[in-house]
């Protein structure tokens, strides 16, 4: 590497994640010390209280609260109030909430409009992203970070509308007419029924499937400073809308390596199906890097140990599935894969372990949803994440507009006149 300014690189840390080695450098420079760390794998770009992840242990917990009780004893409702505000809501906090976001649930005619507008064939993702961008044009008085009326109504009308704009999308791509929400139904249980209600003519929405979609949204529902989440600070760092931030997040998610993932998961488990179901050549082929397969759903940036995300959505997995007339194939080639995996100490040795996205996808398409909804369900669980770190970061004193800087390594000083 060379640096035009007399510094120097030091090589600082060097060490392997996954089968890339990496090396952290660090430049000293004119302008104090610089480190190259790709992806910043080891740099923490902010302080926060949201969540705490301890990825040797495999420990998550949202504001204190361990993710496994919380799975247990509350609903992605409360989750959200808890992400966002920092405590569980009282009733009268979480009766308040949840009629705030009933009665901002519907979309303006002109968004549906835009949302119709799109080719039918569009990713999800996509109208999701321009769909959130969108709502600072109809609702441009809810856009000044510096205001905190303002922070609360813009955060009341996103975790409002994401909802009903997901539906409305899920709607269009499987040519239902929309739903509008019901005043008489939960947070959760009107998505539901605004995706599924008419579709298969099910009035009484299945309480299971209620269940498990209220705990997928609350093991969605943070994840610290994850690419997405990263995204939405460094836009809103700039102070730009919630609205332009979280666009920005959900086009981070959308990438395959990161909410995509859930969908590729699924389509590699399509593929070991279609060719045979034969799980130790598909593991022979990971192995072998020239064959450049990847294990989509294993391994982890953070977690060194089991993400305790996937333990819990293979446990509802199982549940949702029991019922079914004939097993999952897709699920029980999962778990056999999983088996697998974790018996070979290739895996082991490099830690990887199966994370949030190696059973969603299992669960969704069990669910009825088509493959290009996941990673909209992910958005969904992960909405109150972005919102409290954008919120978190509006009000720390110690926050600056994000400028990561970079080592140069193209030419040196030239002439154009060539001399
Ligand atoms: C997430 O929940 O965002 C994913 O596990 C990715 C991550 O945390 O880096």
């Amino acid at each position: 590497l060379r640096y035009e300014g007399g510094a120097h690189t030091l090589p600082l840390l060097t060490g392997t994640e996954g089968d890339e080695a990496f090396e952290t450098k660090t430049l000293l420079s004119a302008t104090g010390k610089v480190t190259l760390d790709p992806g910043f794998a080891n740099t923490a770009a902010c302080q926060s209280k949201i969540t705490y992840i301890d990825g040797e242990a495999g420990i998550l917990r949202y504001r204190g609260y361990p993710i496994e009780e919380l799975a247990a004893h509350s609903s992605f409702l409360e989750v959200s109030y808890l992400v966002i505000h920092g405590e569980l809501p009282d009733s009268g906090q979480l009766k308040e909430f949840s009629e705030q976001l009933r009665a901002n649930a519907a979309l303006p005619a002109e968004m549906r409009a835009m949302l119709d507008a799109f080719p039918r064939d569009a990713h999800p993702m996509t109208l999701l992203a321009s769909a959130v961008n969108t709502m600072a044009a109809f609702y441009a008085d809810t856009v000044d970070p510096k205001d905190s009326e303002q922070v609360d109504r813009a955060t009341i009308l996103l975790l409002a509308k994401l909802p009903t704009i997901a539906a409305h999308i899920y709607r269009n791509s499987v040519g239902q007419p929309p739903l509008e929400p019901d005043d008489s139904l939960g947070y959760v249980e009107d998505f539901l029924r605004m995706t599924f209600g008419g579709l298969s003519g099910e009035s009484e929405l299945d309480a299971l499937f209620v269940r498990a979609m209220d705990l997928l949204l609350i093991l969605h529902a943070d994840h610290e400073q994850n690419c997405s989440t990263a995204t939405v600070r460094v836009v809103g760092s700039s102070q730009a809308s919630l609205y332009g931030s979280v666009s920005a997040g959900v086009n981070a998610l959308f990438g395959p390596l990161h909410g995509g993932a859930n969908q590729a998961v699924l389509e590699m488990l399509e593929e070991i199906r279609d060719l045979g179901g034969d799980v130790d050549s598909y593991l022979a082929k990971v192995k072998d890097k020239e064959s450049k397969t990847r294990l989509m759903g294993f391994g982890h940036r953070v977690y060194k140990n089991y993400d305790p995300r996937s333990k819990e959505i293979k446990g509802l997995a199982a549940q949702i599935l029991d019922r079914q007339a004939e097993p999952d194939e897709l699920f029980e080639l999962a778990l056999r894969l999983e088996a697998k995996a974790l018996a070979d100490p290739y895996f082991t040795d490099r830690k990887l372990y199966p994370n949030v996205d190696f059973y969603s996808g299992v669960i969704y398409r069990a669910m009825g949803f088509p493959t290009s909804m996941f990673t909209v369900l992910f958005a969904l669980g992960r909405l109150p994440g972005w919102i409290a770190h954008w919120r978190e970061q509006r009000l720390d004193p110690a926050a600056r507009i994000a400028r990561p800087r970079q080592l140069y390594t193209g030419h040196a000083k030239r002439s154009y006149s060539g001399s």
